[in-house]
Order: C-alpha cells, then structure tokens, then sequence
C-alpha cells in the first residue's frame, strides 16, 4: 500500500515526499475514513536509509502475548502514558488476527463470552491453521 502510494506521488512530485510521511498521513487518512477524528500531520520525517527488525523494531514493540504490566512499561520507556497506550493500542480494532495469536487464550481462559469463543473456535480449531485469520478478535 505504501509502495503505491510512493508511487503515485513520484509521478507528481518527484524525490520529494518520503515513505515516514506517507505512513503518518494513510495512519491518519485511515481513522478519518473510519469516522474518526483529524488532524494536521507534520510533515518532514526523514526516511531510514537501513532497517532493523531484530536490533530495533522487535525490541522495542511487545509482544502480542505480553501482559498488561509489560507493556505499560514499554510505552512507558517511550514517554507515553497508560492511557496514551491505550489509545494507540485501540488500533488493533482495526484489522485481523492470526489463529496462532490468540490460540492459547482461546482455549485456556474461561472469561471470554461463550457464544464469541465457540464462533471464533469454528475457525480456529486448537491445532492447525495458524494463519487462519479473525477480524473479530480486539
Ligand atoms: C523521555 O523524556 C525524557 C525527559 O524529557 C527524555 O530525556 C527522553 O529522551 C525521552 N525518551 C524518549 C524515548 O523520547
Ligand atoms: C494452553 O496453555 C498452555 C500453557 O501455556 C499451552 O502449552 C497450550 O498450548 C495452550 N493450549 C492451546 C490450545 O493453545
Ligand atoms: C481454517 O479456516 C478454514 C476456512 O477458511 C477452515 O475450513 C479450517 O477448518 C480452519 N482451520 C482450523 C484449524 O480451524
Ligand atoms: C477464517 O479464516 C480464513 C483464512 O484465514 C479467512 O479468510 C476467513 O475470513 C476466516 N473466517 C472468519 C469467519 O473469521
């Protein structure tokens, strides 16, 4: 999605916007076209010229499994607050869970609405189908 729309704006406005902006501005566009709020994004990220998942990106996000005193504190290293993170954290209503991410949960937990787990259950059985995906999973 980024890469097309990097492209588009290539074509108008050669070496100019850069792919930090355009994720802020579609991050934004996005909550807007869901009835959300606006607002004016700054511009002028500069892009990372070098990526890093392992040094970087997967040290510094928790995990989908950490529990809620854990990533308090991450956002807390970040200078967010507990609510701040829940807010951000509110953007995992949007969009579809792996089978393999909620598994354990699903099947281990008895305080999740019997009706919701038998219907998320028909199409995540306990073993197998990992990437089966739910978008009715928050
Ligand atoms: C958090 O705030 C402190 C104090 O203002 C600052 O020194 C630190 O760099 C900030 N951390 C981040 C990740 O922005
Ligand atoms: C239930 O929890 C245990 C312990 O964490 C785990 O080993 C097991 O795989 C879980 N069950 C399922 C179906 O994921
Ligand atoms: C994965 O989803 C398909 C339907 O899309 C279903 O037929 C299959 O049983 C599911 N697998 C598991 C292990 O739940
Ligand atoms: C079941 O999993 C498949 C494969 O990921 C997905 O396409 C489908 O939308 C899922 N069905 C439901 C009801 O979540």
């Amino acid at each position: 999605m980024i890469d097309s729309i990097k492209a588009q704006l290539e074509l108008v406005c050669p070496r100019t916007g850069l792919c930090a902006d355009i994720v802020a501005v579609a991050a934004r566009d996005s909550i807007v076209a869901l009835g959300g709020p606006s607002w004016n994004v700054q511009l002028g990220r500069k892009d990372s010229t070098t990526a890093s998942q392992f040094k970087c990106c997967n040290t510094n996000l928790p995990s989908p499994f950490a529990d809620l005193t854990t990533i308090i504190t991450a956002f807390t290293n970040k200078n967010f607050t507990a609510q701040e993170m829940v807010t951000l954290s509110g953007a995992h209503t949007i969009g579809k869970a792996r089978c393999s991410l909620f598994r354990s949960r699903l099947y281990n937990e008895s305080n999740i609405d019997s009706a919701y787990a038998a219907s998320l259950k028909k199409n995540c059985s306990s073993v197998g189908g990992d990437d089966n995906l739910s978008s009715r999973w928050h």
